[in-house]
């Protein structure tokens, strides 16, 4: 069944930046002055946030609080965010992992209204014209790109990956105070390899098999180049493309358009973060200069390679050269300890293949561990557990202050809980995962978990290469995002030893971090926009500040 391109292909009524903020009409019943007869005569000696937030509570399961607010998002859009913004902790797991997670899986069932555009295979050739039909192209600065191939862990769901790209949207807005009417979402539907979805009446996708690699690179590269030319400010972010191809498009696209890869780099870069302030304790703890940090990977899919490659400049920060730096690396898969004798070897584990190891092959994660001797172990494996009680306690018996970072997501993935970790090294572990977990006693004592989430890191990295017109976005930009969410640790933050911020003050954080970032960018001669260069640093950041789009609800009752 062919989706008439006239729905699928024309700017979305209720997201288009012009209707999305257009005013209500007057005779909307939450707007004072010209309140109609029919609205209830004491709205205004009410709190409506209030009434929101009870009716988004009310809603029994994740993905009915998530339609929900999509819905408040099309009738009240300032509201909404106003709403986001005050109940960070509360509404981003529904806006983004793991709750859009069903919202994906589910979108052809729960669709209610264009919010994004979609660029079909069908439309090669003609790329340019379907994204000429987005409103108030000039106005565009962000888009999220994902082709729906590999979304969150629940694999290829094509033409339902539209949420990801909003919801992440969504988080440049809260995060960042990037203006919404500048956000793009976009969903490349190449088809899906997923056959229950051809087989829905529902779908609303394409339905067809994924092209091959060479008519993917065609509509691809004709969809990045269309992209510059309608929109010509904007910067390109790559979502959930499958694990291959994500490493391709960023290394042919990163030097030629204004693009990066958050799964890549951001991942990287919140995990560098992170690592920098853990380094700094546990090197603290055990008298040892940072330098001797040996970094143990759980995993070595598109995140763990991505974050290795990023902790290389931790070493490359301490003056080590690349080569030093990745010989203090080491990465495991499902077959164990990753080594340049390993037949079929992957294209992207190759870098950090060992080629000092000459043993029988080490499958065992406990045998590489004793190997190895790592200060840190990092889980991006997806294996729930796999970081045991014997495998936790092994790293405590070798390290004052163990390193152990479980990132995969969601919880239901996770190497090690919060509380296991604390208890099996009697409280010594210097912690982040990837999920959120809660702040637990131990022996009497509060620790807080760190949460190496990327929500930290792009926002700022957005913000910055928009402001400073970046025509790239170059590994100094991410490095330097990093350093700046590291070192924006305040006092209280410091002396409860956390390795990352509290996440309520993400908007002064992304601040900072694009400060970073442009200073950066000027460095790396890559900014459009010279302006800033004879800025100080306060001057800059009072600027980017005032730059951050607020909601204004002024209009809505508020006791
Ligand atoms: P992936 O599926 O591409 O890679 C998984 C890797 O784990 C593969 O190398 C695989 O060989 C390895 N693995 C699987 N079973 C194993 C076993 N039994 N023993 C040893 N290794 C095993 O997945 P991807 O995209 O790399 O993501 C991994 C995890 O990282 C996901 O849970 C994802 O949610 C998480 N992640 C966390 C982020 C964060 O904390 N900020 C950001 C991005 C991803």
């Amino acid at each position: 069944m062919n989706i008439p391109s006239v729905i699928y292909n024309s700017p979305p009524r209720s997201t288009s930046p012009i209707h999305r903020f257009i005013p209500h009409s007057p005779t909307c019943p939450l707007l004072p002055s010209t309140t109609p007869p029919a609205s209830p005569p004491y709205l205004f000696t009410t709190d409506h946030r209030q009434r929101v937030l009870t009716q988004l509570r009310s809603k029994a399961t994740g993905l009915e609080k998530y339609i929900y607010l999509n819905g408040l998002k099309d009738r009240e859009p300032n509201l909404f965010y106003e709403i986001l913004l005050g109940n960070l902790l509360e509404i981003v797991p529904i806006l983004y992992t793991p709750t859009v997670g069903d919202a994906c899986s589910n979108y052809s069932h729960i669709w209610r209204r264009p919010e994004g555009l979609y660029v079909t295979i069908e439309n090669k050739g003609h790329i340019k014209e379907v994204l000429r039909s987005w409103p108030a192209a000039q106005a565009s600065r962000i888009a999220v790109v994902t082709d729906g191939s590999r979304i969150l862990g629940l694999g290829d769901l094509g033409a339902n990956g539209l949420p990801i790209s909003i919801g992440k949207l969504d988080l440049y807005i809260a995060g960042a105070g990037i203006k919404p009417t500048t956000t793009l979402p976009i969903c490349l539907d190449l088809g899906t390899n997923t056959q229950k979805f051809h087989e829905d009446p529902l779908y609303l996708g394409i339905r067809r098999k994924r092209p091959d690699t060479e008519e993917m690179d065609e509509f691809m590269h004709e969809f990045m180049e269309a992209m510059r030319e309608v929109f010509p400010q904007l910067l390109v972010q790559f979502e959930d493309f499958s694990t291959d191809n994500a490493f391709r498009y960023l290394d042919l696209f990163r030097n030629q358009y204004r693009c990066f890869n958050d799964d890549i780099q951001g991942t990287g870069s919140v995990v560098l973060s992170g690592f920098l302030n853990a380094a700094r304790l546990s090197a603290a703890a055990a008298g040892t200069p940072l330098t001797e940090q040996r970094i143990l990977f759980f995993g070595a899919g598109s995140a763990g390679i991505g974050v290795a490659k990023q902790l290389l400049s931790f070493f490359t920060l301490q003056g080590l050269s690349v080569e030093e730096a990745r010989s203090r690396i080491w990465t495991v898969d499902s077959k164990g300890l990753i080594t340049a004798d390993r037949k079929g070897l992957q294209e992207h584990k190759k870098f950090f293949a060992r080629t000092d190891y000459q043993g029988p092959p080490l499958t065992k994660l406990e045998d590489v561990i004793k190997y190895v001797k790592p200060t840190a172990l990092l889980g991006l494996s997806t294996v729930r557990n796999a970081f045991s009680e014997e495998i936790v306690r092994l790293m405590a018996s070798l390290n004052t202050r163990p390193i152990i970072f479980p990132l995969s997501n969601p919880v239901s993935l996770c190497e090690v809980d919060f509380e296991d970790a604390l208890k099996w090294t009697n409280g010594s572990v210097i912690f982040a995962s990837g999920s959120p977990y809660k702040v637990t006693e131990f022996n009497g004592k509060r620790y807080e978990p760190g949460q190496g989430n990327n929500m930290y890191i792009f926002p700022g990295i957005g913000l910055g290469t928009i402001l400073s017109k970046a025509n790239h976005v170059t590994d100094s930009m991410v490095e330097q995002a990093a350093i700046a969410l590291a070192g924006s640790l305040n006092a209280d933050e410091q002396a409860a030893g956390l390795v990352y911020p509290r996440l309520v003050r993400i908007r002064d954080i992304s601040a900072q971090i694009a400060l970073a970032v442009i200073r950066a960018a000027q460095k790396d001669n890559v900014d459009e926009n010279s302006l800033f260069r004879n800025l100080s640093d306060d001057a800059l950041l009072e600027y980017i500040r005032a730059k951050q789009w607020q909601p204004t609800t002024s209009h809505l009752p508020r006791l």
